[in-house]
C-alpha cells in the first residue's frame, strides 16, 4: 500500500483522542542521509535526518498533522499560532487542507522570506507583532484561553505526539537508536518530542546534544533572554515554552545543551551544502554544535553512530545565501566569452 502519512503509519503509538480526524499531506517518511565525507573526517558514522523534505519544508508538519487532526475532529473552526515562520507555514497548510481558518502571529521583519511566502500562499491571515516570538506566543496563549480559537503551537500536547514519529523513523531505519542525536533547540518542543519518542519506542536511547544560538541561548545561560538575536531566526527565542523538558531530556539522556555562534552556524551551513544538503541556518546548529564540541575534545565521536537532525530546508531562507555571496557573473551570450570565464 502506498504511504498514507504519519497518523496512519504510527497512530498506534500516538496518544490522540478518539475524535481525531486524520488530516495529512503525507508528511514524515523523511530520508536518513548518510554523510560519507563528514563521517570519514570525523571517524564516525554520521547521518542527516533531513526534515526539510516534509510537505511544507520543515519538521513542523509532523506535529501539525496531529494538532490539526485533533482540532478539526473536535469541531474547531479557527486555529492560531505564534511562529518564527515554519510553524506558521505548516499550520496554514494543514488548516487549508482541513478547511479551517488560520491566523499566524510572527515577529515583525524577523521571518525568512520562504516561510512568510508559504504562510501567505496557503491562505493564513498573517499578523506581524512589534515584538519577539515570545511576545507573540503570550498573545496567542491569552486569546485561546478567552475564545474558541484552537492553539497549534507546541504547547499543544498533540504537536509533541506527532513529532515523536521522527524518533520512531530513525529507530526503524537504523534498527536501533543512534549513540547521539544532535538537534537545534528553540521553543524546545522538538527535543522534548524526540526524547519522549525514543523512550516510548524502546529501541535504545541516544545521548542528546541540543544546540542553541549564542544570542538566543536561555537554556545555556540559565535565564530568559529578553532580546534574543541570531541569524538563525527560526530559533530566535528567549523564553522557550518547554525549556524545563529540554533540560530534562539533555540530563536524562546523559547529553547536554550548548550554544554556537552565528559564524559557526553559517560555516556549518556551508559544510552541509558542500556535501549536497542545503538547510536553513537554524538547521545547521545541530551539526555546528557537534563540530565545535569535537574540535575541543568535549565530544568523543570516534566509532559512534550519530544522527544530526536538519529541521528545515535551505530554500526557506534564500536571502541568507544571496546576501552573503557575490552575484553571478554576467557575460555576453557567446561561446568565446563563456570559455574565457570558465578557464580564467
Ligand atoms: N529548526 C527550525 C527550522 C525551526 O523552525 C525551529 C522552530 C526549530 C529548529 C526549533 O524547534 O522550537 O521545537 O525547539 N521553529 C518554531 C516556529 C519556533 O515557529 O517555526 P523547537
Amino acid at each position: 500500500m502506498t504511504y498514507q502519512g504519519l497518523i496512519h503509519r504510527y497512530g498506534q503509538y500516538l496518544d490522540l483522542p478518539a475524535h481525531t480526524k486524520p488530516i495529512s499531506l503525507l508528511e514524515g517518511n523523511t530520508p536518513l542521509i548518510p554523510m560519507p565525507r563528514l563521517s570519514r573526517e570525523l571517524g564516525c558514522e554520521l547521518f542527516i535526518k533531513f526534515e526539510g523534505l516534509n510537505p511544507t519544508g520543515s519538521f513542523k508538519d509532523r506535529g501539525m498533522t496531529a494538532a490539526i487532526s485533533e482540532a478539526v475532529g473536535r469541531g474547531a473552526k479557527t486555529v492560531i499560532c505564534a511562529s518564527t515562520g515554519n510553524t506558521a507555514a505548516s499550520a496554514a497548510a494543514y488548516a487549508a487542507r482541513a478547511g479551517l481558518r488560520s491566523i499566524v502571529l510572527i515577529p515583525e521583519g524577523k521571518v525568512a522570506v520562504g516561510k512568510l511566502a508559504g504562510a501567505i500562499a496557503y491562505g493564513a491571515e498573517v499578523i506581524q507583532i512589534q515584538g519577539s516570538f515570545d511576545d507573540a506566543l503570550s498573545l496567542v496563549v491569552e486569546i485561546t484561553q478567552k475564545t474558541p480559537i484552537a492553539l497549534v503551537n507546541s504547547i499543544n500536547p498533540f504537536r509533541i505526539e506527532g513529532q515523536k514519529t521522527a524518533a520512531f523513523e530513525i529507530c526503524d531505519d537504523l534498527g536501533s537508536a543512534p549513540d547521539w542525536l544532535c538537534l537545534p533547540v528553540g521553543n524546545a518542543g522538538n527535543i522534548t518530542s524526540y526524547w519522549a519518542g525514543f523512550k516510548q519506542y524502546q529501541k535504545g536511547l541516544p545521548q542528546i546534544l541540543g544546540v542553541q544560538a549564542a544570542g538566543a541561548a536561555p537554556l545555556v545561560l540559565g535565564h530568559p533572554v529578553e532580546k534574543p538575536e541570531t541569524v538563525a531566526t527560526a530559533i530566535r527565542i528567549g523564553r522557550p515554552a518547554r525549556g524545563e523538558q529540554a533540560l530534562e531530556a539533555a540530563q536524562e539522556s546523559n547529553g547536554r545543551i550548548i550554544a554556537v555562534t552565528d559564524e559557526q552556524i553559517l560555516s556549518t551551513q556551508r559544510v552541509l551544502a558542500s556535501e549536497g544538503v542545503w538547510v536553513e541556518p537554524a538547521s545547521a546548529a545541530g551539526l555546528s554544535g557537534l563540530l565545535a564540541e569535537s574540535a575541543v575534545g568535549k565530544f568523543e565521536v570516534k566509532g559512534r553512530r550519530i544522527v544530526v537532525v536538519c529541521t528545515g530546508h535551505g530554500m526557506k531562507d534564500p536571502s541568507i545565501i544571496t546576501e552573503s555571496f557575490q552575484s553571478p557573473k554576467v557575460i555576453p551570450a557567446d561561446y568565446a566569452a563563456l570559455i574565457e570565464v570558465i578557464e580564467t
